[in-house]
Parts: C-alpha cells; sequence; structure tokens
C-alpha cells in the first residue's frame, strides 16, 4: 500500500471529527471518498497531509478549543504521521485544497513557478512545467495572465496543476469540480483521468458521486467522521440504503 491511514481520530475540542477511521490507497490507484457535508472529508485529507497539527496545539479551533489527534499514517512505507506539511510534500504526498483558489495576484506562469519551489535543478523544472502545459493547454496559453481574472475552471485547473509541479506520487484533491459548469467538468474529468493514467495515484473527495464512482476503482462513503462502507461504484450503486441515504442517488 501507498498510503495507509489506521485508526486516525480528530477531536476539535471536544467535537468528534473523525473516529477512529482506517483508509488506504494503493500505487497509482485512484480512490474516491463521498459523504455528506460535514463528514470531515476535508479534514482526513488535512490530517493525511499535516495540515491538521499533531499532538495538542498551539492552533485553535473554531469553537477556541485543542486539536487532539490519534492514529498512524504510512505513506511509502514510512511513518509520516509526526512530520510537517513541509516534509510530506517532500515525501510526495501533496494536497491541493478545497475552494482554494491559486495565489490571484501572481501570473499563471508565477503560481506553476511557486508550485515547483521544491525542484533542485532548472532543467527538471521545465521538465515537469512542459508535462504541466501538456495536461493543461491553456494555462499556456494564459502564463501571464493574473490568475485573480482566469475563469473559475481555468482557476482549478491551475490549482492542480500547481500540486502536479510538486511531482505528487499521491495527489489529495478536495471537491475539484464544485462550481464547475457541465462542460468543464467533464474536461476536468477527463484531465484526472490523464493524471492517472501518469501513474499518479489520487485520493479525491467530490460532491458529484457519479462523476467520482466513474474515476475511481475503490471509493469509501463517510459519514460522522467514519467509513460507513467502501467498495468498488458497482458493489455500493447496488447497496439500496447507500445509495438513498448517503449518495442522495
Ligand atoms: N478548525 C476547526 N475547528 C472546529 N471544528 C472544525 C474545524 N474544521 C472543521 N471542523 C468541523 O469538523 C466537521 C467536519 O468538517 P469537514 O470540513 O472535514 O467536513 P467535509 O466532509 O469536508 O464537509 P463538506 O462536504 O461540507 O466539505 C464539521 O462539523 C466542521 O464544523
Ligand atoms: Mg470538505
Amino acid at each position: 500500500m501507498l498510503l495507509q491511514v489506521e485508526n486516525l481520530t480528530v477531536c476539535y475540542d471536544t467535537a468528534l471529527v473523525l473516529n477512529s477511521l482506517s483508509v488506504s490507497v494503493d500505487e497509482g490507484e485512484l480512490v474516491s471518498l463521498v459523504g455528506p457535508n460535514g463528514a470531515g472529508k476535508s479534514t482526513l485529507l488535512r490530517a493525511i497531509t499535516g495540515l491538521v497539527r499533531w499532538e495538542k496545539s498551539t492552533m485553535k479551533g473554531t469553537r477556541g478549543g485543542d486539536i487532539t489527534i490519534e492514529g498512524t499514517v504510512h505513506f511509502a512505507g514510512e511513518r509520516i504521521d509526526r512530520l510537517s506539511a513541509h516534509d510530506i510534500v517532500k515525501r510526495g504526498l501533496v494536497h491541493c485544497p478545497e475552494r482554494r483558489r491559486p495565489f490571484r495576484e501572481m501570473t499563471v506562469a508565477e503560481n506553476l513557478k511557486a508550485g515547483g519551489y521544491l525542484c533542485g535543478d532548472r532543467k527538471e523544472f521545465h521538465t515537469r512545467l512542459e508535462m504541466v502545459y501538456q495536461l493543461f493547454p491553456v494555462l499556456k496559453d494564459r502564463g501571464n495572465q493574473i490568475s485573480g481574472k482566469l475563469s473559475g475552471g481555468e482557476q482549478q485547473m491551475l490549482a492542480i496543476a500547481r500540486a502536479l509541479m510538486l511531482q505528487p506520487k499521491l495527489l489529495c484533491i478536495d471537491e475539484p469540480s464544485t462550481g464547475l459548469a457541465a462542460k468543464l467538468k467533464q474536461e476536468l474529468f477527463e484531465r484526472i483521468q490523464e493524471i492517472k493514467a501518469s501513474g499518479i495515484a489520487m485520493l479525491l473527495v467530490e460532491q458529484d458521486v457519479s462523476m467520482a464512482f466513474k474515476l475511481a476503482s475503490r471509493n469509501y462513503v463517510m459519514s460522522h467522521g467514519k467509513v460507513i462502507s467502501e467498495g468498488t461504484s458497482e458493489e455500493l450503486l447496488k447497496d439500496e440504503a447507500i445509495r438513498k441515504t448517503y449518495l442522495g442517488l
């Protein structure tokens, strides 16, 4: 397994947001994470990538209390749950956050350069940049445009492109299709398939369940901080209770 999360618990003050949850992602695998609002999907991605502080934290939750985290995360054969977000990124576990727009004041090219900050030498940087431009030609055309002036869909593509500049082994993407029109959603869908075909594993949180289920080989359904069901798309779609209660289908 590339990623193995075991018995992960996250408490914001006294609110139990992740309740002894276990998930895994294999090399090159695309796994989806679906479930109602507030289920803890974003918290899971943020905890895996070191953005929710481990141990007692000085970072205050919205309720003004402490954050408690328990459990283990292994990535590429190494335990990473005590590492800083920066050290986790360096190992190839990259987070593409929800509703997070790229740095709006910077141009597209500057954003991609910022994404490539871990890249040692110029040549390697340009190889990656070419790869990203091949995947998202629109970003090449808009290189000198201020990111804040891109359309919502283009900004979403840029956010993913910037994450790809970090050369992930596993990309955690949080709700990439939110707010996109059908045509752009379809385009994003195709780009995600291409990223998968290039061998990058993904853990995808997606509100559009039918899109998620078409992309993923395996899915987790989350509710109230727990995985309440897991399986292939066909298996989950056969389950009437899951369909109605958790997938809104
Ligand atoms: N910093 C925080 N302090 C306190 N509570 C928090 C904090 N961040 C998240 N929560 C709570 O944790 C719960 C899970 O939130 P999370 O954002 O992980 O859910 P989600 O499944 O991603 O929901 P959505 O589908 O709406 O994005 C929510 O009840 C939320 O209010
Ligand atoms: Mg979320």
